[in-house]
């Protein structure tokens, strides 16, 4: 039975059997998003889309809806067929909402790769990119509204205005030095926690969860986003592109203040201070300077730092699910936060 698939594989990592466990309901999701994104009169719609969506991506968000949703009980088998489809459209739905704010972030930041390919922006042009993203980001509000459910239209579409306030908020306060890491917190848990935990929070609440496990699953998905970002932006100062799938240095060239470098600024001395003002907030950089900020993050344990906070959250994710019932996905959930620290240690 399906059920043993989660707790089986322990050598795979939590991702991958999540990915497995729900090999059908994903085939199902993406059966949902491949019908969704098509467009009749636009073809731009459907290629800059089947670029972005084809060439993959992990597919967590989706699968943290199927989770929560299997979690509290929501069938996973459909005995009447195509009768209950609200968590697979859910899972298109929040999948749908992070494209969109893809695509728009790809042109905010001037990225030149995602998922290892080329960004639309730089395929095509900006103005598709922004088109095409407003376009998937309505086909997500068409599909939210499909379950009929006021509650979790609540949930995803305040999540979708949360998630532009976050990158609005990230935009103002880049290159500020003054930027705290409490505005840090507010913009990361905008921009990625919100998509996180409007998944986690939604799925507990379309398998009809009671209220301690919808607000359990949706601390979870918080502080598991939170963890993810602060796990992504140490990965922009140090990752190899080949394996991110993206540009390594894009927020230092953006001059975005990013945790790492927030918590470098707070220990500088008068001569970094003179540093920082140069490259973050003038914007006047020169060959070199990337390898000197991180010389100067190395020598304040400014990374090491950020890599504490990381995992503070991720334990804040595992906590989270403590009083959730004793379910093979509760595990792979928690070693779900492992893993996205994992990746910086
Ligand atoms: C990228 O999210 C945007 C961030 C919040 C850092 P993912 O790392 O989940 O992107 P894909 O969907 O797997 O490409
Ligand atoms: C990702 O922000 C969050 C959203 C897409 C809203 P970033 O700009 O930090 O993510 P990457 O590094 O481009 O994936
Ligand atoms: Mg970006
Ligand atoms: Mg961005």
């Amino acid at each position: 039975m399906k059920m043993d698939g989660a707790a089986k594989n322990v050598n795979q990592n939590p991702q991958d059997r999540l990915a497995e466990y729900f090999a059908r309901d994903m085939a199902a999701v993406n059966g949902i998003i491949r019908s969704r994104m098509s467009s009749e009169h636009a073809p731009r719609i459907p290629e800059v889309t089947a670029h972005l969506i084809e060439a993959g991506g992990k597919r967590i968000r989706p699968m943290l809806v199927l989770a929560a949703a299997h979690l509290c009980g929501y069938p996973q088998e459909d005995a009447d067929e195509g009768a209950r489809q609200d968590h697979l459209k859910l899972a298109a739905t929040v999948e749908f909402i992070h494209t969109a704010t893809l695509l728009h972030d790809d042109v905010v930041d001037e990225s030149r790769q995602r998922r290892g390919r080329p960004t639309a922006n730089l395929l095509w042009d900006n103005k598709s990119s922004v088109l095409v993203g407003d376009y998937l980001l309505a086909r997500a509000f068409q599909l939210m509204v499909e379950p009929g459910n006021l509650r979790v239209l609540d949930i995803l579409a305040n999540a979708s205005a949360t998630i532009a306030e976050g990158e609005v908020l990230q935009l103002t306060a880049a290159q500020d030095l003054a930027t705290t890491e409490e505005t840090y917190l507010k913009v990361v848990r905008g921009k990625t926690a919100a998509l996180f935990s409007a998944a986690t929070e939604s799925g507990a609440v379309i398998a009809g969860a009671d209220e301690d496990r919808v607000r359990a699953l949706f601390t979870y998905g918080d502080a598991l986003g939170i963890a993810f970002q602060i796990a992504d932006d140490l990965l922009d100062y140090g990752g190899a592109s080949a394996v991110i799938g993206k540009n390594v240095g894009d927020d230092f060239r953006e001059r975005k203040l990013t945790l790492p470098l927030i918590k470098a600024i707070a220990k500088a001395d008068a001569e970094e201070r003179a540093f920082w003002a140069r490259v973050i907030e003038k914007g006047d950089q020169a060959p070199g300077d990337l390898e000197q900020a991180l010389a100067i993050m190395a020598r304040h344990g400014a990374l090491e730092a950020a890599r504490a906070d990381a995992l503070g959250w991720a334990g804040a994710a595992k906590a989270a699910l403590a009083d959730l019932p004793d379910h093979p996905l509760r595990a792979t959930l928690a070693d779900l936060a492992d893993y996205v620290v994992a990746r910086i240690a």
